[in-house]
């Protein structure tokens, strides 16, 4: 295969695909939702999650204010709601509104929990640092929401069950395949 070796990003899809989510705060009366692929586990003890996000982001600011935020994690038949989420402006549109999102009530914060949504973490802000264009926000996670059918005794997200939303870049989403799952012991693996 021919390779291309250069010293730019490009579109920065090269990583890709990642997770869709959907990343909601709330603050002064005013609740928003943003659709986010840059985002990742950082801790189990004390659990943190981070998020990266623009400074222009309405999101931003609620979460700036209220020290909060909740991360979403979606369905692919919720691929539309990501797309129209990480499409509109909060400072234009009330999204819950516009889009009818169904939501249910937070444990431990005033972050908007979605119905929609096979697992979500509300999370309370523990440190914010920019890096370039972006602001990398930690949260400690407070609460966890989780669709008991969409998860194995183990933990693991089901896929004979529940199809997860990942977006490829580009305004492209896919899903996963309930064929390709492997179970690979890492013992094993690492002894060979
Ligand atoms: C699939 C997808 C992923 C996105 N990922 C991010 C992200 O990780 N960080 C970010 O700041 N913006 C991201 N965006 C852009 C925001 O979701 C978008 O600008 C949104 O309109 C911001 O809404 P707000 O201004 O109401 O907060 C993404 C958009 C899409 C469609």
């Amino acid at each position: 295969m021919s390779r291309t070796s250069v010293e730019s990003i490009g579109n920065f899809y090269q990583h890709y695909p990642k997770v869709a989510a959907i990343v909601t705060a709330s603050a002064g009366g005013k609740k928003n939702a943003m659709a986010v692929a840059w985002h990742s586990s950082v801790s189990r003890e004390p659990p943190l999650y981070g998020v990266s996000i623009a400074t222009k982001r309405f999101t931003y600011r609620l979460i700036l204010q209220s020290s909060e935020f909740g991360i979403n994690f979606l369905p692919f038949e919720a691929a539309e709601l990501v797309a129209s989420v990480g499409g509109s402006g909060g400072g234009e549109i009330d999204k819950f509104q516009r889009f009818a999102i169904p939501e249910e009530r937070p444990l431990k914060t005033s972050v908007p929990v979605l119905k929609d949504a096979y697992a979500a973490y509300e999370c309370k802000v523990v440190d914010n640092k920019t890096y370039g264009d972006h602001v990398w926000v930690v949260g400690e996670i407070v609460a966890v929401h989780f669709a008991d059918n969409a998860f194995t005794d183990e933990g693991v997200l089901d896929l004979t069950k529940l199809s997860p939303a990942l977006y490829l870049g580009a305004e492209l989403y896919a899903t996963t395949d309930r064929q390709s799952v492997r179970l690979l012991d890492r013992e094993t693996y690492g002894r060979r």
